[in-house]
């Protein structure tokens, strides 16, 4: 996989052509659409559906995790605590795509034409907090009496908002620095999500949780840094 881009053979703007450009022009004013209309209907028919569709899954009853110490246990309190429960899921599950997608940019950087090993340690390094952040809200979650391996319904948006990264990271014909553009996509709205929770907890009345949490943004802020960094150090590397 190379890393830069490449001049080559692309046909797809209009300047490869400008007769071509014209004829498409002028069939522009002259075929019209088959169908009457515009695009209010597509709005109209999306705000119909919506407001009958069903919601995505629900956030299970806490309390029913089995073999819980009473003592251990920091129990939800507050108005609608499904809240915070559901946005702990999101995360949970959001971190175990990161790990994914991490361990997939270290093959990626592996099987490019200069593979560059300080690259790979630190992908590696994100890649075990990631890990040990997913371990971090499954406990806290089962502290709370509830099951870390049910999906709410935030997990579920956010398994769904991650797969243009994972299709861009898994794609084989995409580079490095395509892909760390991915990673940054997901690093700024992981760091936002953090932020968020541990809000969250602290409003739902779970200092203890929120406290621990904050470790994970400290190193989740250190994860943007990296992931700048490294775009940076390759992009402007390339051009200077
Ligand atoms: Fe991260």
């Amino acid at each position: 996989m190379a890393h830069a881009a490449k001049l080559g053979t692309n046909v797809t703007g209009v300047q490869m052509s400008p007769k071509d450009t014209e004829s498409l022009l002028e069939a522009v004013n002259e075929i019209h659409p088959d169908v009457p209309g515009d695009t209010s209907g597509l709005m109209r028919e999306r705000a119909e559906r919506a407001s009958e569709a069903e919601r995505i899954g629900s956030v299970p009853l806490p309390g029913s995790a089995k073999g819980m110490l009473k003592s251990s246990m920091d129990m939800l309190r507050g108005k609608s605590p499904e809240i915070l429960l559901d946005k702990m899921g999101e995360r949970l599950a959001y971190e175990r795509n990161g790990v994914r997608l991490y361990d997939a940019m270290i093959a990626k950087v592996k099987g490019s034409d200069t593979p560059d090993s300080e690259l790979v340690g630190t992908l590696q390094h994100i890649r075990d907090e990631e890990y040990e952040h997913m371990m971090l809200v499954a406990r806290h979650i089962e502290t709370l009496g509830a099951d870390p391996t049910a999906q709410t319904p935030c997990a579920d948006v956010v398994g769904v908002l991650g797969m243009g990264a994972l299709q861009t990271i898994t794609d084989p014909r995409t580079n490095v620095e395509q892909c760390m553009n991915a990673l940054l996509t997901i690093e700024l709205a992981d760091n936002a999500a953090w932020e968020m929770l541990i809000e969250l907890a602290e409003a739902g009345g779970h200092p203890n949780i929120a406290q621990d949490f904050k470790h994970a943004l400290d190193q989740e802020n250190d994860h943007l840094v990296k992931v700048k960094t490294a775009m940076r150090r390759s992009l402007i590397g390339q051009v200077t």
